[in-house]
């Protein structure tokens, strides 16, 4: 079957009610990612990125595995027999998706539902929320093959989960649990493999009552300002919030209208109503 999955096939996906569920789709091999997976999962996201269909977006796998890291037959002996020119190429079509994910237009949930390792940490933290099963199994495994962890995992693990855990796992090669992944921050929570789906479909409905320019400014400021001083962090933020207002100047005044003038909703128990628009 492997050899005969197209470039096409490498990815699944499909939009329902305004949430597009997208799978790796090399079971047979795990869900690694190989130069053709990576292609197309680009060429994936981008064409859900901006469909007026789509809101959330979901990215799982088929199978037992979310994603067994890099293919290490299809994206690394073969490029490093094929030369540096090879090795770069493919490098830079994963991180290219990755990178997309990390600024997509849309809120995005990694659904991790089995096996994740290496290099799918880059796709992870490209998601601004991960939910696992219990019995995922995260691992840092680089370290079991004789490299170190690259592409990005170094950073995350570091980031997500602090010094000492990002150092153990990452010298140690031990896999952790979906369980142990939510207590370390790698995933906000774990749920039992039966529930996942549910479990996310949940969220993502959540999000599909926010206001869309509140939520896509939220979340790209939530990245930028790990990396800010606090008083850049402030300022960035007031220019952010002012240019969300060119997207969308009538959306926090409906909000206002309808919890000052209207008393239909309280902003400290939910969204508003985003189906009326403005009035005031
Ligand atoms: N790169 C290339 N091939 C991979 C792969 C990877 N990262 N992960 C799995 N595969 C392939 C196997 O070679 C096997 O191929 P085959 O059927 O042609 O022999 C197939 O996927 C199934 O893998 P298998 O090991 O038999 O499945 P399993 O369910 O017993 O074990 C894993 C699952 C994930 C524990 C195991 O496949 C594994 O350790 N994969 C590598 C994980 C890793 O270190 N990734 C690299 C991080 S950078």
């Amino acid at each position: 079957m492997s050899k005969e999955r197209t470039e096409e096939d490498t990815v699944a996906f499909e939009v329902s009610e305004r949430i597009a569920w997208v799978k790796f789709n090399r079971p047979e091999k795990r869900n690694c990612m190989s130069p053709a997976l990576n292609r197309r999962m680009k060429a994936v996201i981008e064409e859900l990125e901006f469909r007026d269909d789509v809101g959330v977006l979901v990215l799982t796998g088929e199978g037992s595995a979310w994603s067994a890291g890099m293919d290490l037959k299809e994206y690394f002996r073969d490029n490093e027999r094929a030369g540096l020119g090879a090795v770069r190429k493919a490098q830079r079509e994963a991180y290219d998706w990755w990178q997309r994910l990390r600024w997509y237009e849309k809120p995005t949930i990694a659904m991790v539902n089995g096996w994740c390792f290496g290099g799918a940490y880059g796709p992870l933290f490209g998601c601004d929320l991960a939910v696992a099963a219990e019995d995922a199994q995260f691992g840092l495994s680089e370290i079991n093959w004789g490299i170190l962890p690259g592409g990005g995992a170094s950073k995350i693990i570091t980031e997500l989960t602090g010094f000492r855990r990002a150092m153990y796992h990452a010298m140690t090669g031990e896999n952790v649990t979906g369980k142990r992944a939510a207590e370390w921050g790698l995933v906000n929570e774990a749920v039992p493999a039966d529930r996942l789906k549910d479990r996310v479909t949940e969220i993502a409905r959540v999000l599909l009552g926010k206001n869309p320019t509140a939520l896509r400014a939220t979340k790209w400021a939530i990245r930028r300002v790990r990396e800010m001083p606090y008083d850049s962090a402030q300022d960035y933020l007031v220019r952010v919030q002012e240019a969300a207002h060119s997207f969308d100047s009538e959306g926090r005044k409906e909000a206002t209208r309808q919890f000052i003038d209207e008393k239909s909703f309280k902003p400290g128990l939910g969204a508003y109503d985003l189906s009326q628009k403005a009035k005031s």
